[in-house]
């Protein structure tokens, strides 16, 4: 069975105190965690080692980094390394956001070398990808999210491509209030898990998890998240309020 993840993308906001006192009212909210389903947090790197202390003890809670170098160690001011994040026992990252891609330029090609870095360090990637909204409105959304699976994940062999999951966010969604809507969600999921099993095969497929973010809450989750191929969500804003969060938690 494959699994379902709800993820939390603090993005560049909270203190550490509100970050800490986020995911004790998280960890206090009831929330259940069959074997198959995981909740993961993203928060900023000098939080990373704080929360995951916070999650010990609380199984199918993980952390992940929103970001990681494209370049190994060495003279990089300011970056951090897929090494130094396994190194604190970090267990995903978030890779490609599309705020990473538009505000800091990030390539299809660096985007695949920070998801070699990572695998290579025992990180499990959340690859992120999903279309403008110049390409929706040009019905080219397909071509488009093909090719990024195409020059940033697909040279991955299949035993690494197990420790994906890849995050189908379309750019006019997030942080914007508009949501795609349940079909155009399972849609897109179910042509990129197409995509996997024509290059993988059915059972590499059958196993990927397949997020859905942009504009998830509460109100809308357990909607979204129905679908066949929608195994779960990355989620921005909503997951800066505990009860929000832990409900979306529940609806998958
Ligand atoms: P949003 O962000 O839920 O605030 O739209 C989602 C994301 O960027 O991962």
């Amino acid at each position: 069975m494959r699994k379902k993840i709800v993820a939390a993308n603090w993005k560049m906001n909270l203190t550490l105190t509100q970050g800490e006192q986020l995911v004790n009212a998280l960890l206090d909210s009831g929330i259940q965690l069959d074997t198959h389903k995981e909740v993961v947090i993203a928060a900023p790197f000098p939080y990373l080692i704080a929360v995951k202390e916070l999650l010990k003890g609380h199984p199918g809670f993980y952390v992940a980094a929103q970001n990681v170098a494209s370049e190994k160690a060495g003279a990089f001011t300011g970056e951090v390394n897929a090494e130094m994040l396994h190194s604190i026992h970090t267990d995903y990252v978030i890779i490609g956001h599309s705020e990473r891609r538009e505000l800091f330029g990030e390539s299809n090609a660096v985007i695949a070398k920070k998801v070699d870095l990572s695998l290579a360090h025992g990180l499990k990637p959340i690859f992120c990808c999903g279309e403008p909204l110049e390409v929706r409105k040009a019905e080219t959304q397909n071509a488009y999210v093909a090719k990024q699976l195409e020059e940033s994940l697909f040279h991955l062999p299949a035993e690494q491509l197990q420790h994906v999951v890849i995050a189908y966010e379309p750019i006019w969604a997030i942080g914007t209030g508009l949501t795609a809507s349940a079909a155009q969600a399972q849609d897109m999921h179910a042509f990129i898990r197409g995509q996997v099993a024509a290059r993988y095969g059915a059972g590499p497929a059958d196993h990927l998890s397949i997020l859905y973010g942009g504009s998830v809450k509460a109100a809308n989750a357990r909607e979204i998240f129905a679908g066949a191929d929608v195994d779960g969500g990355l989620v921005g804003g909503a997951s800066l309020v505990a009860k929000e969060f832990a409900e979306i938690v529940k609806a998958i």
